[in-house]
């Protein structure tokens, strides 16, 4: 959900409600991508590397964050939403810790679309975690299996769309290992502008994707 920032300059915000915008967005485009039968969206909220930013940027996406699952978890119940987290959840701060955990007890039920939100998550210290939780079990020999089994994304299948909005061209660290067989997606839309026209440019292109898994053009038709 990149440009939120650039969003704000633009609009002569502060960056704060740049981030307010862009998680009005989130609502709409989740309901979008579940009438179109879209079963899990990942929403890359709070990187790793994110914790690097100025503590008042910090402090508003963290309330931002709690004030997002305490005003919106009822109406994920009755929309159908299953709300989970990906990231180190250890890291942020134990009333948000609490909140997801509610959250994520209170939305299981959810059988519409799984919404899974990246909150200190970096792809190459999941990697890192998943690495050593496998060395502490004692697994002697490693197969993509148990190696999908011991990442955050355990229990979700890997995407088949990457959307990077605001004109950046790059992964940063956003599921390194998922990602192998991902169709990418690069707008220069910033993410509060992201709007149902927008998903709708997403998807066409997706769809006129020829996924080959290494195969032939033949082998897939
Ligand atoms: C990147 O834009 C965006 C973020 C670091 C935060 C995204 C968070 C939200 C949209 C709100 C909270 C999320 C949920 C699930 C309620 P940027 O700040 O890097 O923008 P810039 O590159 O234009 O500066």
């Amino acid at each position: 959900m990149d440009g939120n920032g650039r969003w704000a300059a633009e609009n002569g915000l502060s960056r704060a409600e740049g981030h307010r915008r862009g998680a009005e967005r989130i609502e709409e485009i989740i309901e979008l991508c579940k009438d179109r039968g879209v079963k899990f969206i990942t929403l890359y909220a709070f990187s790793d590397e994110n914790w690097n930013r100025p503590s008042d940027e910090v402090l508003a996406l963290m309330q931002l964050l709690r004030h997002f699952l305490v005003s919106k978890r009822g109406g994920m119940v009755e929309k159908g939403v299953r709300f989970r987290v990906i990231g180190d959840v250890e890291r942020l701060p134990a009333e948000l810790q609490k909140d997801i955990k509610e959250t994520q007890e209170l939305t299981k039920g959810g059988d519409r679309i799984t919404m899974i939100v990246a909150l200190s998550y970096g792809s190459r210290q999941e990697i890192l975690r998943a690495v050593n939780g496998l060395i502490q079990k004692g697994v002697g020999e490693v197969t993509q299996e148990i190696f999908d089994e011991a990442l955050d994304t355990a229990d979700f299948p890997d995407p088949d769309l990457l959307i990077r909005t605001s004109g950046e061209f790059r992964i940063s660290n956003f599921m390194l290992w998922q990602l192998a067989y991902t169709e990418l997606y690069f707008t220069h839309t910033l993410w509060p502008d992201f709007d149902e026209a927008e998903l709708e440019k997403a998807i066409v292109s997706y769809s006129q994707r020829e996924r080959r898994f290494g195969m032939t053009s033949e082998q897939v038709k």
